[in-house]
């Protein structure tokens, strides 16, 4: 495994693409509503990206090995989707959750971020599940400093997820992210403290931890992308881009729109 350490300027071209990522997101915000299809946010993102910012959006036609082109240009995963929902004809309806997650590239580089939306109200087992998850990207994101190990990101998040009743997936983990959309390292979402790489300023990942409300267990839908709970429970997530600092961390997926991190951290006994 290589981790490269990115340049003074690589790390500005991140800025750059990791702030057009999230600003994607600031902007499909408003249209999140019952009623809109997720093909239509999938093209208002994508004319967003192509016509608007001059990025590219990094999931369409991307071809890991051994999984066909992804057709469309954003995630959008819904309810007890777990990710890599494909956008088509679903209609979101009054109390539906979703995550849009967003990969753009701008110079050679690329930013990737998501959020959850809640359509309307939803229900409060669906609202604590959004926000336990988004707490425990927030104490993940806490463990990243120099010298730190990525085991210590994974057991804040496992130890959080699973105080508060809920399964970490382990199929998907955060990664190096640059000039590859998924470089080295993988970022797990559970682990041992002191455990896996150390992490050095100037490396770059993703924490990304996606929680269900039931049990770990995933299973892929036929059209080879989607991934669903095996027990069909709600799934959350969150994701960031967090750089690796002299001092600590910078998270770069930042922009006017995106929610800001929790002042408090809960505590875990
Ligand atoms: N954005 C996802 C991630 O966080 C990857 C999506 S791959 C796609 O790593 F092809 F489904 F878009
Ligand atoms: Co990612
Ligand atoms: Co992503």
């Amino acid at each position: 495994m290589t981790i490269n350490i990115k340049s003074a300027s690589e790390i500005e071209a991140m800025r750059v693409a990791c702030r057009l990522a999230s600003e994607v997101l600031d902007y499909i915000t408003p249209f999140v509503k019952p009623g809109v299809t997720t093909g239509e946010l999938d093209r208002l993102c994508h004319d967003y990206m192509v016509n608007v910012q001059g990025t590219i959006p990094a999931p369409l036609n991307y071809a890991p090995p051994g999984y066909k082109p992804f057709p469309k240009s954003i995630c959008t995963s819904v309810n007890h989707q777990v990710c890599h929902g494909i956008p088509g004809d679903k209609v979101l309806k009054n109390g539906d959750i979703l995550n849009i997650d967003v990969t753009v590239i701008k110079d050679g580089f690329h930013g990737d971020t998501s959020r959850m939306f809640v359509v309307g109200d939803a229900s409060i087992a669906a609202r604590r599940l959004i926000q336990v998850t988004w707490e425990c990207m927030w104490l993940g994101i806490e463990q990243v400093r120099p010298g730190g190990s990525l085991g210590d990101i994974g057991h804040a998040i496992q130890r959080y997820a699973e105080s508060m009743g809920c399964s970490v997936v382990r199929e998907f983990c955060g990664h190096g992210i640059g000039r590859q959309f998924h470089e080295d390292p993988q970022v797990l979402h559970y682990g041992r403290p002191g455990t896996g790489p150390v992490m050095q300023p100037g490396m770059i990942f993703t924490v990304e931890p996606m929680l269900n409300a039931g049990r770990r267990e995933i299973r892929e839908m036929a059209d080879g992308w989607a991934i669903v709970t095996k027990d069909h429970s709600l799934s959350a997530q969150w994701e960031h881009t967090v750089l690796v600092t002299d001092s600590g961390h910078e998270v770069l997926t930042v922009s006017a729109g995106a929610p800001e991190r929790p002042a408090e951290l809960p505590k875990v006994a």
